[in-house]
């Protein structure tokens, strides 16, 4: 595997996107790259624009999401496409990515190693982005963001904080962190559409106060 941290800081944003695709391509130690092999399956990086300082972070990608390697193509992604849209929140302002790069078997929850060995890709994304608005989608998203960002959080639940603008600390300087429920949530609940129109608006208002939008 390429040893990520050992890249030169001196590379361009788009030399160090193909070089972390390439690396978690070629990621024969990941714990889920059997499961990929096995069912045909591909990793899946973020997406967004290289300028993006808006992160959103999901959990792990959905099936089909692991077909095509790409996040955010299934029926939750559908949704948060909708109200991204609907806020009129340009998706060139928004980056897209997941906690786990490999799709879960049968979508199970992630377990804490599958979490340690991923995050090294979810911290090479942060570190080329910077991003200044960071949602994280899901709980155990929400609980690696907020103690990433250094942000205090003892048995935090995603119903009692989503919505709720955080800061936190970066080597690069303060983030604001807005928990949003995970949209897959409101497929099988659509009272929890309310909620996340709420929490989008919200994420909005952030954006457009730290001037994200322009
Ligand atoms: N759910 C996620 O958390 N991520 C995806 O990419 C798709 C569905």
């Amino acid at each position: 595997m390429v040893d990520i941290d050992s890249q030169t800081r001196t590379d361009t944003k788009g030399q160090r996107f193909e070089e972390l695709h390439r690396a978690l391509e070629t990621d024969t130690h990941a714990p889920l790259y059997s499961q990929r092999m096995e069912n045909g399956y591909r990793p899946v990086c973020g997406e967004g624009s290289p300028d993006a300082q808006i992160m959103f972070i999901g959990e792990a990608p959905g099936a089909r999401e692991a077909v095509f390697g790409r996040p955010f193509i299934g029926a939750a992604g559908h949704l948060l496409h909708d109200l991204i849209k609907l806020y009129k929140i340009d998706r060139k302002y928004i980056y897209l990515t997941n906690l786990i790069k490999d799709r879960t078997p049968e979508g199970r929850n992630p377990v804490e190693s599958e979490i340690n060995h991923y995050a090294r890709y979810l911290e090479e994304e942060i570190d080329i982005l910077r991003p200044l608005l960071v949602v994280p989608m899901g709980r155990l998203t929400m609980s690696y963001v907020l103690s990433r960002f250094r942000v205090p959080h003892e048995n935090a639940r995603v119903v009692d904080m989503h919505g709720e603008v955080m800061v936190g600390q970066a080597d690069y300087g303060r983030v604001k962190v807005v928990p949003l429920l995970h949209p897959s949530a409101a497929l099988y609940d659509s009272r929890c559409m309310k909620t996340l129109a709420h929490d989008m608006r919200v994420i909005h208002a952030v954006a457009t106060e730290l001037w994200l939008l322009h």
